[in-house]
């Protein structure tokens, strides 16, 4: 059984609640429509009741009258929200009044309902972006404890078997931290190697990415990579992790030796951390579009509670396995 197959099959032997801000998006409906056909997990729409009813009718979703939905216009439910979320504001300058306006749109209901206990996960990004899915979910569920960042992983199914594990890799940050200092790059390694075991079903042998491989080169960039390798091991004596490695020496056997003579990761990588937004981003794009490799994520990691972004160019397949994943996610929570 492939390992999205194995994830669906995990969610569906212990169903989540996850919740679905965007539910008049079409999509997420189709989407939604399937999780519900194949008890997947148990789904709350966020949105206007009588719209989403109506999508449903038109494009024979009938799964979806399974779905609970909360009506943020409308619900009295909204007004116990408020309240927590101006306590979890107020030291930062929320009044009541803003708490008010702001529990009804859907990305903060949605986080809310998560703080509350009334929702395991959620997912959201077919209609908004990846900064207005975050910001409510940094302000409201916070990161884990010990975790300075929340960053997002891609699981990266590639067609060339003889790297990573029969070809399967997970890349980050591909979605998050523009710019991370040392001790941010060593938690996204921690946050990393958890998502490998919990997610992909693998031990991690992490490399952290750089254009010098130990020591070949000099310059700031390098040492911030080294030093959260450094702190990353510190953390966790146990972690299998290298750096700073050139990406060919930690994916390519004979390359590692010659450039990283002795080392049990460099040529055997399967987490690939890489050293900032710019290089995640790109790296993962270009691996995607030039291998035909299947990307599957971001996985955000590193949060209290499991919530998962989309890019707002996914398709109903992307969503179904997101939701999946993030119900993997809870599961193990
Ligand atoms: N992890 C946890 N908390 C965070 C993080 C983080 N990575 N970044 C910011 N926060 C918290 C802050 O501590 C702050 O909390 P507080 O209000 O309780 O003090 C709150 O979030 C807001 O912080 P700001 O610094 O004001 O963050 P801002 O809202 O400006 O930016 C954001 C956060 C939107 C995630 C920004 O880092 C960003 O835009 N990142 C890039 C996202 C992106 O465009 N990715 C590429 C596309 S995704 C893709 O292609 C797959």
């Amino acid at each position: 059984m492939n390992l999205l197959n194995q994830i669906m099959e995990r969610a569906k032997a212990n169903p989540q609640r996850i919740v679905l801000p965007e539910g008049t998006e079409i999509r997420t409906l189709k989407a939604a429509d399937i999780i519900l056909k194949n008890d997947v997990a148990r789904l709350i729409l966020i949105g206007n009741d009588k719209e989403i009813k109506t999508l449903a009718k038109e494009n024979q979703l009938e799964h979806i009258a399974k779905a609970e939905i909360i009506d943020p216009e409308k619900d009295a439910i909204i007004d116990q929200y408020s309240k927590l979320l101006y306590e979890i504001r107020k030291s930062k300058g929320m009044t009541m009044e803003e708490a008010g306006q702001l529990v009804k749109n859907p990305l903060y209901l949605a986080c809310l309902m998560i703080k509350n206990g009334d929702a395991d996960g959620e997912l959201a990004g077919a209609r908004n972006t990846t900064g207005d899915v975050l910001r409510p979910a940094f302000q409201i569920v916070k990161t884990k404890p010990g975790i300075s960042v929340v960053s997002g992983a891609f699981l990266m199914f590639t067609p060339t078997p003889q790297y990573g594990e029969n070809g399967l890799l997970i890349f980050a940050d591909c979605a998050v931290n523009p710019n991370p200092s040392a001790k941010e790059l060593a938690d996204i390694a921690l946050s990393s190697a958890e998502t490998a075991r919990a997610i992909a079903g693998f031990e991690p042998k992490i490399a952290m990415l750089s254009f010098s491989t130990k020591g070949s080169a000099k310059h700031e960039m390098v040492d911030k990579v080294v030093e959260a390798t450094r702190l990353a091991k510190e953390s966790d004596p146990s972690l299998q992790i290298e750096g700073e490695l050139q990406a060919d020496a930690a994916l390519v056997p004979e390359v590692g030796r010659s450039k990283a003579p002795g080392s049990s990761i460099a040529g055997h990588a399967n987490v690939l951390v890489f050293p900032d937004l710019q290089s995640g981003n790109i790296g993962y794009k270009m691996v995607e579009r030039f291998s035909g490799t299947q990307a599957v994520g971001p996985i955000l990691q590193g949060m209290a509670a499991p919530i998962n972004d989309l890019s707002r160019g996914c398709s109903v397949d992307d969503i179904v396995n997101m939701i999946a994943i993030t119900a993997n996610q809870a599961i193990k929570k």
